[in-house]
């Protein structure tokens, strides 16, 4: 926490019914030990009243940019003596005002007038999350330096379930303390396997397996919270893309070999987190296969090991391998690490960890085994680099 403690924050409330997290938000930030000024839209006001966030604060809100009590400059002051100005929550509306760079009330004023870093949580409809427009604009934040906290999927105060809703006050707390720690990471390039594979038998049919790519997505989006620049090789999976991250869509563990072989003389450190299949089929037939034969045999040949073709390059990155074990975790990890060759290796039970949003992980290095307790993906995931890192430094 230390260097966050002394931080100041401008929190702007725009009017969204998310509104009343903000009074959370406020409560942690303070508790971390960050000085809170709240500045609220007119449209917040209807949703949150001042009176909560100035008791929460405790400091007055502004709100009018015509008061005045204060010397009619309130907008050049808040954002000059801040550190950083979040917007939580941040509706449609109110992004647009900022990719156009308007400023027609105190809190855009104020936004306009910021020579301090732009942290944005969206809050809205998915319709209107997923409208071009919105998305033209988020881009242009993204494009502009702004950094964005979320939004998440799930179900929306209209009762529509998707894009949109608001990260969580914690989520956001976090992200906010996040923002102001060194990043251990920066300028270091990271590599990742993400996802399962799907190995085609004909035209319409294949195989795959279980994995959601959460974990490695989840690995993805803490290794560019420490600072790294990540590229991220992901199989096919339903999630959300991680903002700033460099995706590269695969289907098949041929085609994530060929894009790994394509990124990895350029990485410091590779992670293969997917759940690659180990075989496909020998001969994939190019139209959907009839059912007319009485009996159906397929010829399975060995995929590429990805991440043993990493780790035995001339010059390999720093690797870290994941195992995903049914049984005897702790001999088959440690095995699986010796073999590949692997400074560092995570390991879990496969039946726990495939598709779930929690998990347990074991790490396996020279030093022995360290075990990260049961937590959401993403926790663990920051939980593993904070442990890799220390190796990274070292090695
Ligand atoms: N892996 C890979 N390419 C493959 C198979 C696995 O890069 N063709 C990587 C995975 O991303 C993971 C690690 O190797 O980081 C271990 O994968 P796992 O399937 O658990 O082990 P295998 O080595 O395939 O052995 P087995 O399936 O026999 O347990």
């Amino acid at each position: 926490m230390g260097q966050a403690q002394q931080k100041r924050i401008v929190l702007g409330l725009t009017g969204g019914i998310a509104a009343y997290k903000a009074a959370e938000l406020t409560r942690l930030l303070v508790k971390q030990g960050m000085e809170v000024q709240v500045a609220m839209t007119e449209a917040a006001c209807h949703f949150i009243t001042p009176a909560t966030m100035q008791a929460l604060s405790g400091r007055p809100v502004l709100v009018n940019q015509w008061d005045a009590a204060d010397n009619g400059m309130a907008h050049i002051d808040a954002s000059r003596a801040a550190d950083a100005i979040v917007i939580a929550p941040a509706t449609a509306d109110f992004i647009a005002k900022l990719a156009h760079g308007l400023a027609d009330d105190l809190l855009s004023t104020l936004c306009l007038a910021r020579d301090c870093p732009l942290l944005v949580a969206p809050a809205m409809n998915r319709q209107m999350w997923e409208n071009a427009a919105t998305q033209r604009n988020i881009r242009q934040l993204v494009a502009d330096g702004v950094t964005l906290l979320g939004p998440a999927s799930g179900m929306q105060a209209c009762g529509e379930e998707g894009m949109g809703r608001m990260l969580e006050p914690a989520e956001l707390a976090h992200d906010v303390l996040t923002f102001f720690q060194p990043k251990p990471l920066s300028g270091v390039k990271v590599l990742l396997t993400a996802g399962p594979t799907y190995e085609a038998i004909d035209a319409v049919r294949g195989i795959t397996n279980r994995s959601s790519g959460k974990m490695g997505y989840a690995i993805a989006q803490a290794a560019l919270e420490l600072g790294a620049q990540v590229t991220l090789v992901s199989g096919p999976t339903a999630l959300a893309r991680p903002q700033g991250v460099q995706v590269v869509d695969v289907t098949s563990a041929a085609e994530m070999f060929a894009a790994v072989q394509q990124h990895a003389a350029d990485a410091d450190i590779f992670i293969g987190v997917a759940a690659v299949a180990d075989y496909r089929v020998a001969q994939p037939s190019e139209q959907k296969i009839k059912k007319s034969a009485d009996k159906l045999t397929l010829e399975l040949i060995h995929n590429p090991d990805i991440l043993a073709y990493v780790a035995n390059l001339p010059k390999p990155p720093f690797c870290v391998g994941f195992a995903a074990e049914s049984e005897n975790l702790r001999e088959h990890a440690a095995q699986k690490r010796r073999a590949k060759k692997l400074p560092l290796l995570a390991a879990n039970l496969a039946q726990q960890a495939i598709g779930a949003d929690e998990n347990e992980l074991v790490l396996f290095d020279d030093a022995g085994e360290h075990v990260l307790p049961r937590a959401d993906k993403l926790t663990l995931a920051r939980a593993l680099l904070q442990h890799m890192i220390k190796l990274f430094q070292k090695g």
